[in-house]
């Protein structure tokens, strides 16, 4: 899928160094995503290459002119009810980039016969909680301090499903 400045393509392994970066990118900011800064780069991308080999996960990067600014990652790709992660380049948010990645994962969960995506997100996410939302998620339920920080702080995340096909959740 091309876009004005950015294009959507299924991610590959030669990907995995820049998600990786991009990753270590959003962890920094410190506030949106599970992964906290500083982490194991190289183990970390020796794992996402590994699981796209055994396809474990699936996934799509957006792409501008040269770097990969963006990923979503559908998790556990047998579960009837996969989980997908996602990211973002702080410059590329609001360009609609999120939302076709979304479609991108949907599409994927209809044609395999996914019941479901879910997903997690922390409370005070707006950006992503909005745009869950306009995406036909809605909140499951809620995990009490279930995302352990490494200042020994707990936080809570919120549970999103996406139905895709009719049949009842689990
Ligand atoms: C959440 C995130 C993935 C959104 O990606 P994005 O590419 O900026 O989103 P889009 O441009 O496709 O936005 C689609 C819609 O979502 C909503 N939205 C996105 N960002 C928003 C924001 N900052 N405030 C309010 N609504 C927002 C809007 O409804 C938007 O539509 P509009 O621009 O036509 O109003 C991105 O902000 C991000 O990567 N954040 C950091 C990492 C993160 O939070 N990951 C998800 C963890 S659960």
């Amino acid at each position: 899928m091309t876009r004005t400045g950015w294009t959507v393509r299924p991610k590959g392994e030669r990907d995995v160094d820049a998600v990786v970066g991009l990753l270590a990118e959003i962890a920094r900011e410190g506030r949106w995503i599970a992964t906290e800064w500083p982490f194991d780069v190289n183990a970390r991308a020796r794992s996402m290459r590994d699981a796209l080999l055994r396809r474990w996960c699936v996934g799509w990067v957006a792409v501008d002119d040269r770097d990969v600014v963006a990923d979503l990652t559908i998790f556990d790709v047998d579960a009837p009810e996969p989980e997908l992660g996602m990211l973002v380049a702080a410059p590329q948010r609001r360009r609609g980039i999120g939302r076709a990645l979304l479609e991108e994962a949907i599409a994927w969960a209809r044609a395999n016969g996914k019941t479901a995506l879910t997903l997690r997100v922390f409370p005070d996410n707006d950006a992503a909680r909005t745009l869950y939302f306009a995406a036909g998620f809605v909140d499951k339920t809620v995990l009490r301090a279930a995302i352990a920080r490494r200042d020994g702080d707990a936080l809570d995340a919120i549970v999103m499903r996406r139905a895709v096909t009719d049949a009842p959740p689990p």
